[in-house]
């Protein structure tokens, strides 16, 4: 059965929360029905958005003319194990940090690093989504997509993704032509590779005296750091990076360090360096700032918040605003993470 409805409210669909109806809207719980619905004559030519957890996307007008269908296919299978791994074929439309807590919890090894990141499993892939030293690419094994070019169903292996920093073939060749329908994931069942790189997990470790690593340990290790600057778009809208961190070649940086001593870097191969875009755009003044409805967040310049009653257009202008006086001061142009629609 598809219940098929119109004119319907995107608020609560979208983290940012802004308002933007739709003109049809339809949830999916099962492959077939996906199928069903493009066989009316209705949806043939309509635009199409497969929506998740509404965490990467951006509603720039008022009213999407074009069919919306949330990804609602649950499910957690192990489809295969080893004395070392598991693999685990997850239904997209599950909910991304509480499958991370559900491998913690049994001790499957991989995206502990990816706790607290919200949005469904579907649309992990997508941007390969990554923090604290992992990407999700390092456990993918291969996406399920249902292909709405030709109507069928097929699996791509993690090479096909072409995955990169931010990257997949989803948003690029493959863009608005697939609807990612399952995910496998190959985790540790022993032996983890535990990441900690990264200063602040270790700082938090240290201070909570845990001495002996587990999953659970740098889980909530991870959770603590993201509770302590990103905002939670409950209360306040947003979409996380709202930017992605430029890479920049080294003879660049090193003109730009002359000036900007105090310039931070991260290495990317021996002709390039990523320049963390929070530092750009707090060095531009932007940090904290409030123009009318939206504005940057005080403790993280990446993220640009809806501080309620925004407009896409309000956000869409502010993100340009920022975007110029970061080229004005350094030369660099900022790349937009999120999805605009
Ligand atoms: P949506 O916003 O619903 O969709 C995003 C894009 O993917 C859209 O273009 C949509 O059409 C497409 N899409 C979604 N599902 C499917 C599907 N099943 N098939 C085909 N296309 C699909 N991201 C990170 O990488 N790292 C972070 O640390 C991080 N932190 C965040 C913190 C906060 C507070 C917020 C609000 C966001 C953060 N994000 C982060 C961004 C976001 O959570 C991720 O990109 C997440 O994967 C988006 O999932 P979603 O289901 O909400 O996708
Ligand atoms: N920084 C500032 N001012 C700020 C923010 C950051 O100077 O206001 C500088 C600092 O030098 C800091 C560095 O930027 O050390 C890095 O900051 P942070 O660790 O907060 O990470 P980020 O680079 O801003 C990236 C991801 C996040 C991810 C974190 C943790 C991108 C675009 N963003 O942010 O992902 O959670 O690292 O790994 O790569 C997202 O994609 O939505 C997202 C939140």
């Amino acid at each position: 059965m598809i219940h098929l409805q119109e004119q319907v409210d995107l608020s609560s669909f979208n983290t940012f929360g802004i308002q933007c109806s739709a003109r049809y809207f339809v949830s999916i719980q099962r492959l077939d029905q996906l199928k069903a619905l493009l066989e009316l004559d209705l949806l043939k030519k309509c635009s199409r958005l497969v929506l998740g957890g509404g965490s990467n996307l951006l509603f720039t007008k008022d009213f999407f003319d074009g069919l919306v269908i949330k990804n609602e296919i649950e499910g957690i299978e192990k489809v295969r194990e080893t004395a070392d791994h598991c693999w685990l074929k997850v239904g997209a439309g599950e909910a991304w940090h509480p499958f991370v807590l559900y491998c913690v919890e049994n001790d499957l090894g991989g995206i502990e690093n990816l706790s607290l990141i919200p949005g469904s499993v579907g649309a992990a892939p997508m941007q390969n989504i990554g923090a604290y030293g992992v990407e999700v690419k390092d456990v993918i094994e291969s996406v399920d997509v249902f292909d709405f070019q030709t109507s069928n169903s097929k699996q791509l292996n993690n090479r096909d993704c072409a995955f990169g920093y931010r990257e997949s073939y989803f948003k690029n060749e493959g863009k608005d032509r697939f609807f990612i329908t399952h995910v496998t994931f190959k985790l540790s069942k022993r032996n983890h590779v535990m990441k900690t790189e990264y200063g602040a997990i270790k700082d938090y470790l240290t201070k909570m005296n845990i001495n002996e690593l587990s999953l659970r340990a740098v889980s909530d290790a991870v959770i603590a750091i993201r509770k302590s600057k990103l905002p939670d778009p409950v209360q306040i809208g947003n979409a996380g990076s709202f930017f992605k961190n430029p890479t920049i070649t080294l003879q660049q940086y090193v003109q730009l360090k002359q000036q900007h001593t105090h310039m931070p870097m991260y290495t990317v191969d021996d002709k390039h360096v990523k320049v963390p875009a929070g530092w750009l755009i707090e060095q531009c003044g932007w940090k904290g700032k409030k123009i009318g409805h939206v504005g940057v967040h005080a403790q993280q310049a990446l993220v640009i918040v809806n501080y309620g009653g925004a407009k896409g257009e309000e956000i869409v202008t502010l993100a340009q605003s920022i975007q110029r006086s970061v080229k004005q001061n350094y030369g660099i142009e900022l790349q937009m993470e999120v999805n605009m629609i």
